[in-house]
């Protein structure tokens, strides 16, 4: 009968260990910076330039890809700039594609235009593609335009023409996604409406982090519901600079969120990163 004994090994024990799963940083608006492991940098929604003044293209470490959910101007503005820095992949929807690569000239071949409800197996990540709506807040309010009234936002509000074509379309063209990187960490992207719809293939696909706009009307409650519904172990905010135009506290309002989230018996938390901040996320093991 062979001998029992305790199954240790004479050399060192590890007493914590991590694995990196993503570095982020959020900069304005929907820009987050996104570094995976081994590298890869992701840029969203490329609204820097026209937003702040003490954060630059130059500061940003890289731009593999830049993806665009829409193509208002406070999602796609520095496309260009960055495409010169670091000529990347620009993602976007196939209905705006040809019109980015024309108006930011931009060569066809760097542009990887996608379709709905479709997965791409890239060199770097998996890519699925999701339908969005963009948040009608204008029809709400009654201020909505009608297609004859509508005016050059991006001429009235910046003084660059061309762009009024990508304007009319980023009203309804809008793509949410879920990135997978090699070592299967899930980032799910949601704007705009239609979020049920989408939290019913979250269900499916189980994301670890999910960066969701703050819609303005959206209360606490409703932004820890909506974690909840797509399963997800952190929440974080995009657009949620819209905050400063009503006063809002968003470290407040995220501690509301976190306090919704603990009454519900979740285990998910609300993070509301500082702009320009690096952050790691990580899966750890530590001694306890
Ligand atoms: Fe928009």
């Amino acid at each position: 009968m062979e001998k029992k004994h305790r199954a240790v090994f004479p050399t060192p024990y590890r007493s914590t260990e991590t694995s990196e799963c993503i570095r982020f940083r959020y900069i304005y608006c929907q820009c987050y910076e996104i570094v995976l492991p081994g590298g890869v940098t992701i840029v969203t929604d490329p609204f820097i330039s026209g937003a702040v003044d003490d954060f630059t293209i130059d500061d940003l470490s890289g731009a593999d890809y830049i993806i665009l959910s829409h193509t208002h101007f406070d999602h796609d503005m520095d496309t260009r700039k960055i495409w010169d820095k670091f000529h990347g992949r620009i993602i976007c929807l196939k209905e705006v594609a040809m019109d980015i690569a024309d108006f930011f000239d931009i060569p066809y071949s760097n542009i990887y235009a996608v379709s709905e409800n479709c997965t791409y197996y890239m060199p770097d990540f998996t890519f699925q593609t999701f339908h969005g709506l963009h948040d009608n807040r204008k029809a709400r309010e009654g201020t909505d335009k009608k297609p004859s009234e509508q005016g050059d936002t991006t001429l009235k509000r910046f003084g660059i023409e061309g762009h009024f074509h990508l304007d009319c379309m980023g009203a309804m063209f809008m793509m949410n996604w879920v990135l997978t990187t090699k070592n299967n960490f899930k980032i799910a992207f949601h704007a705009g409406q239609d979020f049920d719809e989408y939290a019913r293939h979250m269900m499916e696909i189980r994301p670890n982090i999910m960066i969701r706009h703050r819609i303005r009307t959206c209360s606490p409650a409703e932004y820890a519901r909506q974690c909840e519904a797509a399963g997800v172990q952190y929440i974080m905010p995009w657009h949620h600079s819209n905050a400063l135009i009503t006063g809002e506290d968003l470290n407040a309002y995220f501690e509301e969120v976190n306090a919704e989230l603990k009454k519900k018996g979740s285990l998910a938390k609300a993070f509301n990163p500082d702009p320009y901040q690096w952050y790691q996320l990580y899966l750890g093991i530590q001694t306890c």
